[in-house]
């Protein structure tokens, strides 16, 4: 027996769809997308496109060519803060992001980029009076998590951007943790910037993510990662500034943007709101049946409202790891345990250097595996 619970690291299983398009690709269009003329490539071309306009669909934009493919949420995260910030400029985050977010910052920091944390509480929230009150004229950039990817909060990115743009700064935001599995409208949240992971709640392979750029982010002043051909414009030297062109250099992964077309396909057919219901069912029994386990602590808001299927506990006088260990080989529990590549989140929660045990379920996961997967810990606590 399996029961996978570390869907926010990657999701597993994929849907049959994603795994038939992956092949299809490799199969029937083979070609290398935008660059030759043949039947391959244009065939090649056309899958990308149409991915482009499904991600679109489901995160409100209404331009597919401001969707850039890039490797991961880390990739795009990285393009946006690189691209934009420079010695002098000021930049706002919060206490609880993941090292996709901390260490560019930190390298950034030490370039002469002035870097504001904004403290969350212990349990992820945030005091949106002392962002307000961090947000001074001058601030360039405003950069959170929709989701903590250790304890699931849900940080207000509406009214964030708000307090953001009052002060004329852009916002980009670390969907890793939500695209998919919370609804995302990239107008009506006025997120400028949004960076997302195509292998967690977009149910994609790994190796693909991307950045939507809104309508109202002139390009010019964000600068490319990385250079090269784009198989457009390939009379000059000079990268394009047409999109997607400018930020997407080199071979684009072909086969992995077909799996994540067809895995946000499956998303948007079950409908974002009916996997939220499923996940925020499935969080509230997780929540409650750890919660009843005497020497369980359950971090967070411990409200399935207010946050992911994310759910992170600890044990009193017991290491982390060993209950990691334990429910792996004993009871056939998946998940992640320790630090998860967010200490600043893990120093926020009071659980740094140790860490947690983190349950994370995704849409496939059932009421009797969150049965089963408490009933391993009470007996591992227990026992
Ligand atoms: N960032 C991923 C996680 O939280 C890998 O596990």
């Amino acid at each position: 027996m399996m029961i996978y619970l570390d869907n926010a690291a990657t999701s597993f299983p994929k849907p049959n769809t994603v795994l038939r398009a992956m092949n299809d690709f490799l199969e029937r269009a083979g070609g290398n997308p935008g660059r030759s003329g043949h039947r391959l490539s244009i065939e090649a071309g056309r899958i990308v496109y149409d991915v482009r306009e499904t991600l679109a669909e489901l995160f409100r934009a209404r331009d597919p060519l401001r969707v850039i493919f890039t490797l991961n949420a880390t990739h795009a995260i990285n393009l946006v803060l690189r691209g934009i910030l420079r010695a002098g400029d000021r930049v706002v985050t919060t206490s609880i992001e993941h090292n996709a977010v901390m260490r560019p910052l930190r390298a950034l920091e030490r370039a002469g980029v002035q870097l504001v944390i904004v403290p969350c509480a212990r349990d992820g929230t945030l005091d949106l009076e002392a962002m307000r009150r961090t947000l001074t004229r001058g601030t360039r950039l405003v950069v959170v998590n929709h989701a903590s990817n250790v304890i699931g909060t849900i940080l207000p990115i509406a009214e964030m951007a708000r307090l953001a743009h009052d002060v004329g700064a852009l916002v980009l935001v670390d969907a890793a943790q939500t695209a998919g599995v919370v609804p995302i409208d990239i107008e009506a949240m006025q997120i400028d910037l949004l960076a997302f992971t195509g292998h967690k709640g977009l149910y994609g392979p790994p190796g693909v993510g991307g950045l939507v750029i809104g309508e109202n982010v002139d390009v010019a002043m964000i600068e490319p990662l990385m250079r090269g051909g784009t198989g457009s414009h390939s009379e000059f030297e000079e990268q394009p500034d047409d999109l997607p062109d400018k930020f997407e250099s080199g071979t684009p992964n072909g086969v992995g943007i077909a799996g994540l077309g067809a895995g946000v396909r499956f998303v948007l057919e079950r409908g974002v709101d009916a996997i939220r219901a499923h996940e925020v069912e499935l969080t509230r029994a997780l929540i409650a049946g750890l919660g009843e386990i005497p020497g369980v602590i359950v971090h967070g808001t411990r409200d399935a409202e207010l946050q992911t299927a994310t759910v992170s506990f600890t044990v009193t006088h017991r290491r982390v790891s060993e209950i990691g260990l334990r429910l792996d080989e004993e009871f056939g529990v998946l998940c992640r345990v320790g630090l998860h590549c967010a200490p600043a989140a893990h120093r926020t929660i009071g659980t740094f250097p140790e860490g947690t045990v983190r349950f994370a379920p995704s849409v496939f996961t059932t009421r009797d595996d969150i049965r089963a997967a408490v009933d391993a810990v009470r007996r591992i606590v227990q026992g």
